[in-house]
């Protein structure tokens, strides 16, 4: 790719010109139209609020996109791991292999349960390194919850294979991974079962929501048991088998979901197009990487942008890539600050030891020096924003010893 005239000229932050100007906008995030307002009002005027078809419908439509035998929904991805976990029967005494890159939920779930969330790296991928997980399963291990991060599609292959080998169950957690297929086959029903989120951030959204899908019909039923009040299938309104909560999505959410599907298949090609152009621009310049994509699938979904940054060979540390280009006009987000094995949540209590910052230096680099996120709204920008994003880095990139000395600084 040529380096462009602007490449040359004062970084912004410095008193030069942005890439970007004010006038340039990122596109908003939630997106509706007028099917939104109407499948809305639609509930609104039919004073049915609550358990009426809406679910029921789109319960069918997600299934359906993920290739899944069944859907249950509930009030949000943190509630679909929690259902998910407690109807395979994960309790105290029991060990539940998560990466501690990812949302918190992924692990508080298990913590919830009253089972030990046992931390294991992530690898070049970001998602779960595999063979570290066989090495951390034990008699006590139930299942693994690998986190398709940023919507990258972790080896199923290799940890269905892994789950037939021990006995243990692959819960996906495929918040990120709506729409997305691994050799033909949606995210979420490659493993024993997977959850997904619609909350506000995400590629689909009702503000908040979530989402359980499973080939396995009995499964399906005992969540959606859980998620209703532990209601039994009689149709007997106050019959409860079980102890369940109550986590049910409105109508009104239901609706809204149904809508936003219409237009994720256009926008996931969207962001997909539009990750193929920052990959070829991105790629040749030197201290950046992006994270890598499995040719297994068939459907890629881009939740994230991710990139990581080698400070050394880039030139400038990534706080300052990041304040530089604030500046131009690019908005980039480091992630999280610390990894999970090293959050409050999980350091009290009788598994500290097993947490220690050593045990995840990949997930440690990340978060403290390497990754960049650029989130999917951005992706959703013309091909002439991808091009500005481009150029943006090189630009940064040419000029990375000034933020190194602070040379022209305020
Ligand atoms: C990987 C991952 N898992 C689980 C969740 C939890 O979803 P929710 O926010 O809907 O509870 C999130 C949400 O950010 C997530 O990113």
């Amino acid at each position: 790719m040529q380096t462009s005239g602007s490449t040359k000229s004062k970084l912004a932050l410095f008193g030069g010109t942005p890439v970007r100007g004010h006038e340039k906008r990122w596109p908003e995030w939630p997106q509706f139209d007028e099917t939104d307002k109407q499948a809305l009002l639609g509930v609104l005027e039919s004073r049915r609020w609550w358990d009426g078809e809406r679910v029921q419908i789109f319960q069918k439509e997600f299934a359906a996109l993920q290739d899944a035998g069944h859907c249950v929904v509930c009030n949000s991805g943190t509630t679909a791991l929690i259902i998910a976990l407690r109807a395979l029967g994960v309790g105290p005494g029991d060990e539940v292999i998560v990466p501690p890159y990812t949302f918190v939920a992924t692990a508080s779930a298990v913590a919830w349960m009253g089972a030990v969330p046992v931390f294991v790296d992530v690898d070049e991928t970001w998602n779960l390194d595999i063979d570290l997980a066989e090495g951390a399963v034990t008699e006590r291990t139930k299942a693994i919850i690998p986190v398709h991060f940023g919507g990258a599609l972790c080896d199923m292959d290799r940890l269905n294979a892994l789950s037939e080998k021990h006995g243990v169950w692959i819960v996906e957690d495929a918040c990120h991974a709506w729409g997305a297929k691994w050799k033909g086959k949606g995210a979420g029903a490659l493993g024993r079962c997977g959850t997904f989120s619609f909350q506000q951030s995400k590629n689909m959204t009702a503000g908040e929501g979530g989402a359980i899908v499973t080939d396995d019909e009995e499964l399906a039923v005992l969540c959606r048991s859980l998620v209703d009040c532990g209601r039994g299938t009689d149709g007997i309104w106050y019959n409860h088998p079980r102890v369940g909560t109550n986590a049910r999505l409105s109508e009104f959410q239901a609706a809204l979901l149904s809508a936003q599907l219409l237009r994720l298949e256009a926008q996931n090609e969207v962001r997909q197009t539009n990750a193929a152009i920052l990959n070829q621009g991105l790629g040749r310049i030197e201290g950046l990487v992006a994270q890598p994509r499995d040719p297994r699938e068939t459907r890629p979904v881009y939740h994230l942008y991710c990139l990581r940054v080698d400070p050394a060979r880039f030139g400038c540390s990534r706080q300052r890539l990041i304040e530089a280009a604030d500046r131009e006009g690019l908005p980039l987000s480091a992630g999280y600050a610390r990894p999970l094995n090293r959050q409050g949540a999980f350091l009290d209590g009788p598994n500290r030891q097993r947490y220690e910052v050593s045990l995840c230096p990949v997930a440690e680099d990340l978060c403290q020096t390497s990754a960049l996120w650029l989130t999917h709204p951005v992706l959703l920008g013309t091909p002439e924003d991808m091009r500005d994003i481009v150029e943006i880095f090189q630009k940064i990139k040419a000029h990375a010893s000034e933020l190194n000395t602070g040379e022209g600084e305020r």
